[in-house]
């Protein structure tokens, strides 16, 4: 027994598919410490958007830890955070027209997420939430709360009260697009519905956890005119489809819509180090100091990486040019892989994130555990664990990412033929 099964916790999740001790990475790739080089398709579930040590990041971070800069200050001003600070409402805000105070959460997107709740409960004074299926937006009780998963609510064991789970864009009825917004609609409108009027509606635009389901842009604005309708505050929990995942640097930026919080965290950072913010509306910004409060609020490692992140990648249009050229590249494999199996699968996700359903979730493990033995990290992710998720770096070279795609499209291949061939033999 190795000392991770002798006295790590059983909670342990990604190390059992990837069992192999990791030692360095670069980029888009990681390196065993038997010597194996594997094709990162997980990045870090999404926080390692610029890639793993990148080298942009990698100086100014030693210099400053070179200079004994400060690296924790509570939430004191730091010089650090103001150059973040600067360079978000520079390169990030003013361009966009966005005007939004900047909260630093705890580090984790859980921690943005819970203070995006509060906000809007303390704002509205109501306690009631509304959430979608399918939706995850992390494990402490709130963010739970709003969580679809069955797996992941029931680690809770406590109840998880004020929501109201709403049908996500394209769920259920097929005949009814907007069937979700409109039950919501008519239950809000209704004084014998039983719905009281929520506080707020979290949702992601891409579903990252529950099966890279991308909502329509007609929808996200939908819902948003839906929650001006009914008083509600829009929260998007940009924390895995943000900075730049989806080809823009927010998510929800080609629906044109404003919402009133944001969530942003995993690759904020762009070295991986833990970061996160909460988003709000200036008239929103009622906290009394320290009302919320905590110790991590404000990664000063974190600041420095984040503006280089920012000062490199978003000033202008390259990267996402780059992102949406990529984008296209697994698009087209991925619709490849569908065409020539005879099995149903179904084209997921936006921009790069993306994946193929697959009819069930021993068919997508078997995918990702044959891919793995190749070389190549992928995982899965929806309800059943059934869609074959692909999160690569950004930045990952075109190499890298047609022999990933080859690596993958050959799992496909193998499990799917003995799949069949066991379905003839029987
Ligand atoms: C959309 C979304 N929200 C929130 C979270 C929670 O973030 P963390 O795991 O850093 O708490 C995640 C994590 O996967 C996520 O994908």
């Amino acid at each position: 027994m190795n000392i991770f099964e002798e006295v790590e916790s059983q909670v342990r999740s990604y190390s059992r598919s990837f069992p192999t001790v990791f030692t360095t990475a670069k980029n888009a790739r990681l390196q065993s410490r038997d010597g194996q080089s594997y094709i990162d398709f997980l990045a870090g579930a999404g926080t390692l958007n610029y890639g793993h040590n990148n080298d942009h990041f990698k100086q100014p971070l030693l210099d400053y830890i070179e200079s004994d800069g400060i690296t924790h200050g509570l939430d004191m001003y730091t010089g650090a955070k103001e150059d973040f600070l600067n360079a978000f409402n520079d390169i990030v805000m003013g361009p966009r027209d966005m005007d939004y105070k900047v909260q630093f959460t705890g580090p984790t997107g859980t921690n943005a997420v819970e203070v995006a709740l509060k906000i809007a409960r303390k704002a509205k004074g109501r306690t009631g939430i509304v959430s979608f299926t399918n939706g995850y937006h992390g494990c402490t009780l709130g963010s739970q709360a709003v969580t679809g998963n069955k797996g992941q609510r029931s680690g809770a064991v406590v109840s998880l009260p004020d929501v109201t789970r709403i049908p996500y864009d394209e769920y259920g009825d097929e005949n009814d697009d907007f069937m979700g917004l409109k039950l919501l609609d008519q239950m809000l409108s209704d004084p014998g519905s039983g719905v009281e009027v929520p506080a707020g509606v979290i949702v992601e635009t891409v579903q990252g956890e529950g099966g890279l389901n991308a909502a329509r842009m007609i929808w996200l604005q939908q819902l948003e005119s839906l929650c001006r309708k009914h008083d509600m505050l829009l929260i998007i929990d940009d924390i895995q489809a943000g900075c730049g995942r989806t080809g823009t640097f927010f998510s929800f930026e080609p629906a044109g819509i404003k919402p009133d919080i944001v969530t942003l965290s995993k690759s904020l950072s762009g070295y991986g180090l833990p970061f996160a913010i909460t988003l709000l509306r200036p008239e929103l910004d009622n906290w009394e100091p320290a009302e919320h409060n905590g110790t991590f609020r404000g990664n000063n490692l974190a600041f420095i990486t984040a503006r280089v992140a920012l000062e490199k990648y978003w000033q202008d249009d390259a990267f996402s040019n780059e992102i949406n050229e990529k984008a296209k590249v697994l698009e087209t494999r991925f619709q490849r892989i569908i065409d020539r199996m005879d099995v149903p699968l179904t084209l997921k996700g936006r921009g790069m994130m993306r994946g193929i359903s697959t009819p069930d979730g021993d068919i997508a493990t078997a995918i990702c555990k044959h891919a793995f033995a190749n070389g190549l990290i992928v995982e899965t992710s929806g309800s059943w664990g059934e869609v074959v998720k692909c999160l690569c770096p950004l930045t990952i070279p075109m190499d890298d990412l047609k022999q990933g795609l080859d690596i993958l499209e050959d799992a496909f291949e193998q499990v799917l033929n003995k799949k069949q061939a066991q379905a003839k033999a029987s």
